[in-house]
C-alpha cells in the first residue's frame, strides 16, 4: 500500500514523525511531500530514516520532470496533514503553484485533509466555504478537534488526536483494496435512437452519476467495465470503457457479460426508438407517421440469465410520482438486489447536474439521504457495496 503524505506549514508538522513511524510499522511504503512553509518548521532528516519511499521537496521536481503526476498515480491514498488554510484554500481553488498543489490537482486518489490551524482562521468563512467545497468534492477531513492551540489560544483548530489519524489513514488505504479482483460492469449515459439523417430521440442524461461510481470502484480496487452511451465525460482512469449509440448496442454489449460480481445500470436508455430509420431527412408532415418500437430491457434480460451466486445486481429509477413504490415495483421486476431512486422535481433537477439526492432501497430496508454532490453518493453507494461483500 502506497501512501503519499504531504506535510504543510502548520507547527503541528512536528507531530507528524509519529504518525509516519506507526504507519511504516504497518509495512506501508509512504512518500513524502514537504512544503517550503513546513521545511522551516520540520526536520526531515528523521523522517528519511523511517520511511520505505522518498522525501520530496518542491525543488524536486526541477529534476524529475513530471514529477506531480508520477507521485499522484502512484499513490493509493493522498493525505494532508498537517493542512493549512492556505492548503486548503489553494485545493478548493484550483491553484497548482508548488509540488503539494500541483499534485493535487492532479490526483485521481482519494485525498484526506487533516486540519490544524488558529481557531479564528479555521472559523473564518472564507476557510468554512472552502472546506464546503473541498468536502463537495469527495475529499475526508479528520478533525480539527476543539483544545489548546499551539499559539496559546484555545477552541477548534487543533490536530486531531495522532492515534485517530493513524487509524482512520489506515482504514482508508485498506478499502482501496476491499474490491480488489471484483469485475464491475457499470452502464452510463443516455442512449441515442436515430429517427433519420439529422434528428434522434433521447434524453437529457450526463452520465456524470455513473462515471462517478465507476470512479469509486476503481478506488476500492475494482476491475470496471464502463458501458457508455454518448457524453462528454472523461472516463477515470484504468476503467474499461466501451462507447456506445444505442439501447441496442448497449444491450448486445451488456448481455455479452457473464463473468461478473457487480453490475451497475445508471444508464437513462431511451424506452422507445424507431422502427426504421433513414438516411434521409424525413419531410415535416410524414414525421407524424413515425412507428416506434420498445428498446430492451437490458436490467431485465441481464438478470434473467444465471449467474454465479453472490454477485450483486444494482438498478437506477428516476420517477416523479409515488417514486419510492415505483422503485420497489422495478426493484422486484426487473431482478435487482438493490435499487437507488431520485425523485424528480424542480428541487432536485437531477440531469445533467453535479448534485442527487436519492433513496437506497433494499429488499429490506429504504435509506434515505439529504442531497450531496453525484461524487459523494458514489461514495456512499460503493461503501454499501462494500459492507454487503464484508458480510457475505
Ligand atoms: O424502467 P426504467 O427506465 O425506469 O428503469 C430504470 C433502470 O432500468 C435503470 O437502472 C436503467 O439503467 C435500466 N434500464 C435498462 N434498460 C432499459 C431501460 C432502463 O436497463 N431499456
Amino acid at each position: 500500500m502506497n501512501l503519499l503524505l504531504i506535510i504543510t506549514g502548520s507547527i503541528a508538522a512536528k507531530k507528524c514523525k509519529k504518525i509516519v513511524s506507526e504507519l511504516s510499522k504497518k509495512k506501508i511504503i509512504i512518500d513524502i511531500i514537504v512544503t517550503n512553509s513546513a521545511k522551516k518548521i520540520i526536520d526531515i532528516n528523521p523522517l528519511k530514516k523511517i520511511i520505505k519511499g522518498k522525501i520530496y521537496l518542491d525543488s524536486s521536481e526541477k529534476r524529475k520532470k513530471m514529477l506531480h503526476i508520477r507521485l499522484a498515480r502512484k499513490a493509493s491514498l493522498i493525505v494532508v496533514c498537517p493542512a493549512t488554510a492556505n492548503i486548503i484554500a489553494k485545493y478548493s481553488n484550483g491553484y497548482a503553484d508548488d509540488l503539494a498543489s500541483t499534485t493535487l490537482i492532479a490526483s485521481d486518489k482519494q485525498i484526506v485533509f487533516v486540519p490544524a490551524m488558529n481557531v479564528e482562521m479555521w472559523n473564518n468563512n472564507i476557510n468554512l466555504r472552502n472546506v464546503k467545497k473541498v468536502l463537495e468534492n469527495g475529499a475526508e477531513f479528520i478533525g480539527p478537534d476543539y483544545g489548546k492551540l499551539s499559539c496559546g489560544e484555545t477552541g477548534l483548530g487543533r490536530l486531531s488526536n495522532e492515534n485517530k489519524i493513524i487509524q482512520i489513514i489506515y482504514d482508508n488505504l485498506k478499502n482501496t483494496h476491499k474490491l480488489k479482483n471484483k469485475n464491475c460492469i457499470v452502464t452510463a449515459g443516455p442512449t441515442i435512437e436515430e429517427i433519420d439523417s439529422v434528428r434522434y430521440i433521447s434524453n437529457y442524461s450526463s452520465g456524470k452519476q455513473g462515471y462517478e461510481i465507476a470512479k469509486q470502484l476503481i478506488l476500492s480496487g475494482a476491475n470496471v467495465t464502463l458501458v457508455s452511451g454518448p457524453t462528454n465525460l472523461q472516463p477515470p482512469t484504468k476503467t474499461k470503457i466501451i462507447k456506445v449509440k444505442t439501447a441496442k448496442e448497449m444491450n448486445r454489449v451488456v448481455q455479452k457479460y457473464n463473468k461478473f460480481d457487480i453490475a451497475i445500470f445508471t444508464a437513462a436508455v431511451s424506452d422507445i426508438s424507431p422502427i426504421k430509420t433513414t438516411n434521409k431527412k424525413i419531410k415535416k408532415n410524414q414525421l407524424k407517421n413515425i412507428i416506434l418500437k420498445n428498446n430492451p430491457d437490458i436490467i431485465k434480460n441481464f438478470s434473467k440469465k444465471t449467474f454465479k451466486k453472490n454477485n450483486l445486481i444494482i438498478g437506477f429509477a428516476a420517477e416523479t410520482n409515488n417514486h419510492i413504490l415505483n422503485a420497489k415495483e422495478k426493484m422486484i421486476s426487473k431482478g435487482c438486489d438493490l435499487i437507488v431512486v431520485n425523485k424528480i422535481n424542480k428541487i432536485n433537477n437531477v440531469f445533467n447536474s453535479d448534485y442527487n439526492r436519492v433513496s437506497i432501497i433494499d429488499k429490506t430496508k429504504i435509506e434515505h439521504f439529504k442531497k450531496m454532490t453525484k461524487k459523494n453518493v458514489a461514495k456512499i453507494l460503493v461503501n454499501k457495496i462494500i459492507n454487503i461483500y464484508m458480510d457475505k
